[in-house]
Parts: structure tokens; C-alpha cells; sequence
């Protein structure tokens, strides 16, 4: 934690800080504007800028961004006339599955606008939108993770939501509902992050004019973030170990960041050998090499054990979510399996989703034997 050009007293900079936990900065290196000693007092929780060190495998320009290459020449346009106009970018919804790269692609497009960034986790409060009204200046960025917590319901400890319609002033008036009336707002872009925009009434998702999807990386994508990640560690591979580590890493960036960073504690030296990287995915990991892990191999082996005759007199390999949930021994608790566990097994095409709960495909049955 740092507290940057120091003009406040500490106990003020303390205020601030007990006052807004939620809200972290983006501190830049070189990017950022300066602010005199009548500025704005600076928040500087928990920094989130990458090129600050703090997570040297998050790429920070769009040149270092791996695959999506439909999106990043579009990301590029957008960011050179908001530069070009010196204008606010229109509002931006990220989309996409853990680890695919909604935060790393909201702080690139920032980063690359050369707009000071803040990122704050949904549920947002009255009281944050109160206190980014002071910080904030027109054109700079706010990422919002996990933005479908603001009507979700989902607020485990979280602040007090403000309401959408809150938000929808932000966002298109430039105002802040307040107790004692509208106050003007800083033209900000913000840029929210979901994995569930289905969560997402309409008139939420239809106030960011630009919604990416970030898609599952393809193996040779895979191949490229595992070699760039082993050279930013320093490590040089043996033939063979990016494909691998690649193809295990089910299409997500943060998992072959793991497994690279596994291989590096137990490579002797630098030379990575390609036993150490199958010894990492299937001991240290229980993954197999096309990436299942312990959970996805035992949802699939006990739909093979669950063989049926479904109400048209065919045979089904089909079981209830909550009868999975416990085979699974995760105490009926179905939001673990549709999270982390079945959607890489349904975009595979090997497990659909039935009224009678989850069935093994064809290609599916003969994945699951192939695992017993
Ligand atoms: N396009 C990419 N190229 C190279 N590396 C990437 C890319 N996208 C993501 N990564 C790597 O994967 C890591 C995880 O990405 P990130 O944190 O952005 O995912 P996320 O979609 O925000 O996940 P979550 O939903 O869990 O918050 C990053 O730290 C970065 O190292
Ligand atoms: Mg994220």
C-alpha cells in the first residue's frame, strides 16, 4: 500500500482510506497525470497497475495481448479517436469466463488511453460513486468487476448497492443522486467486467454501447501465452512443453499462468523438460493432459455410472444436478458445479443440459470410458 505526492495530512489520507476499502487505483508509472497540490486527494489502495511489478505475467499494451484478434484492431480504433478527440471512450462491458482476460484487457485499454484507471468490485455504493465524484476527472476509467453483483443479489459482505437507476444517471447524465439533490458527475468511461451477463437486466446491459466477449484462447494462443510467461521468468522450454502446457489449460490464460509458474519452482536451473511439465499437470494439478480436472473427470465418470431409461425407452447416462453436486462430495452445492465445473465439459460437447438434469453426449461417453 502506497500513499503518493503526499500534499494531505496522514490522518486525512487515513479518512480516505477507511472510507473507501473498496476502491483501489491504478497507480501508473509513467501514464498518469500529475496532480498539483490543489488536486484531487489520491487513493492509493492496494495499486492494481501491472507495470508496477506486482503481476509480471499480465501483458499491458494491446501489442503483448495474445490472440482475440478480431477485438484488439477494433479496441485500437476505439482508443486512437478517444485519444484523437480527446474524448471519453463510450461505456465498455467485458465478458467473458475466470481467467480469460476481463481485467488484464479493461487495464490495456486504459493503459493505452494514457487515463488514470480506478477499479472498484460491484456491489458499488452510494457512498463510492460519492467519493469517485470527488478523485475522478473527465475521460479517466473506472473498472467495475464483477458488475453483475449490482442486481445479482450477490453481496456477501458487500457495501449497500445503490440502486441502477443510481447508475444509469452516472453513466448517461453525468449526475449523482444524492440526499440532497443532483450533483454533476466527471464524464468517466466505465468499464465492467462480468463471467454472467445473463445476470444482467436489459436496460444495464444496454447502457454499454460496447460489450466484447472474450473467447476461450485456441492451443496454438495457449502455446504463445505459456512461451511468453516462461520468458518473462526466465525459463527456456524443451520442445513440446508449451503444446502441452497449453493444451491443458483449457483455453484460460491465468491456468497456464499457474502451471508455469509451477514448472519454474520445481525446474532445477532454467531448462524446463517436458516430464516436469506432464508431472505438473497430472500430479501436481490432477488435470489430465486435455486439461480435466479431478472434478470434471468424476462429474463425467459417474454420468457413465448413472445408465438409465429416460421415459422414450432409451438408454441415458444422466443424473440430477444435486445428485452430482453430492457424488462430488460438494454437499448439494449446485452453483460449484455450474461455476467451476460442467461449463468447460458442455463447451466440449460432451455433457448437454436436459430437463432431467446433465446427460453424457456421445462424444462424451466415449471421453468419460476413456477416463475409467
Ligand atoms: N490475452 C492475453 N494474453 C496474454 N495473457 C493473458 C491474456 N489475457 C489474460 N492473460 C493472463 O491471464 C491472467 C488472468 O487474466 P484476468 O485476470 O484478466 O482474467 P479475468 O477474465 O479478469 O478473470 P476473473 O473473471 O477471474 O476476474 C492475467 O494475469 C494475464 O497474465
Ligand atoms: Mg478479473
Amino acid at each position: 500500500m502506497r500513499i503518493e505526492r503526499g500534499t494531505h495530512h496522514a490522518a486525512t489520507i487515513a479518512r480516505h482510506m477507511a472510507r473507501s476499502r473498496q476502491i483501489s487505483h491504478a497507480r501508473g508509472a509513467s501514464f498518469l497525470p500529475s496532480y498539483g497540490a490543489q488536486g484531487a486527494p489520491e487513493l492509493q489502495i492496494e495499486p492494481i497497475d501491472p507495470t508496477a511489478g506486482g503481476n509480471i505475467l499480465r501483458p499491458t499494451t494491446l501489442a503483448q495481448m495474445v490472440g482475440q484478434e478480431k477485438l484488439k484492431p477494433l479496441l485500437r480504433r476505439i482508443i486512437d479517436v478517444a485519444r484523437e478527440t480527446e474524448s471519453p471512450m463510450d461505456h465498455m462491458l467485458m465478458v467473458g469466463a475466470s481467467g480469460t482476460g476481463k481485467t488484464t484487457t479493461a487495464q490495456i485499454v486504459a493503459h493505452e488511453l494514457h487515463r488514470r484507471v480506478y477499479q472498484v468490485k460491484a456491489p458499488v455504493s452510494l457512498e463510492t460513486f460519492e467519493k469517485l465524484r470527488e478523485i475522478m476527472r473527465d475521460g479517466e476509467i473506472l473498472i467495475i468487476d464483477e458488475i453483475h453483483q449490482q442486481v445479482s443479489g450477490d453481496r456477501r459482505g458487500a457495501t449497500q448497492a445503490c440502486d441502477p437507476e443510481t447508475f444509469f444517471h452516472v453513466m448517461e447524465d453525468r449526475q449523482l443522486a444524492t440526499a440532497t439533490g443532483m450533483l454533476p458527475f466527471p464524464a468517466i468511461t466505465i468499464i465492467g467486467a462480468t463471467t454472467d451477463a445473463g445476470l444482467l437486466p436489459e436496460p444495464f446491459l444496454n447502457r454499454f454501447p460496447i460489450q466484447p466477449r472474450l473467447e476461450r484462447y485456441s492451443t496454438k494462443d495457449m502455446a504463445q501465452i505459456v512461451k511468453a510467461n516462461a520468458e518473462a521468468l526466465g525459463l527456456t522450454l524443451d520442445d513440446g512443453v508449451a503444446p502441452m502446457l497449453g493444451a491443458a489449460s483449457r483455453g484460460t490464460p491465468r491456468i497456464a499462468n499457474n502451471y508455469v509458474r509451477n514448472v519454474k519452482v520445481l525446474t532445477p536451473g532454467t531448462f524446463v523438460r517436458v516430464d516436469v511439465a506432464r508431472e505438473v499437470i497430472e500430479v501436481l494439478n490432477s488435470t489430465t493432459l486435455d486439461g480435466l480436472t479431478l472434478d470434471m473427470q468424476r462429474m463425467l465418470t459417474f454420468l457413465l455410472s448413472s445408465r438409465r431409461e429416460n421415459r422414450a425407452g432409451d438408454v441415458v447416462y444422466q443424473a440430477s444436478v444435486n445428485t452430482i453436486a453430492t457424488a462430488l462430495g460438494k454437499s448439494r452445492d449446485t452453483k460449484a458445479i455450474a461455476l467451476y465445473v460442467e461449463p468447460w465439459l458442455i463447451e466440449q460437447g460432451w455433457v448437454q443440459v436436459t430437463h432431467g438434469g446433465r446427460q453424457l453426449t456421445e462424444q462424451g461417453i466415449t471421453r468419460a470410458r476413456a477416463l475409467s
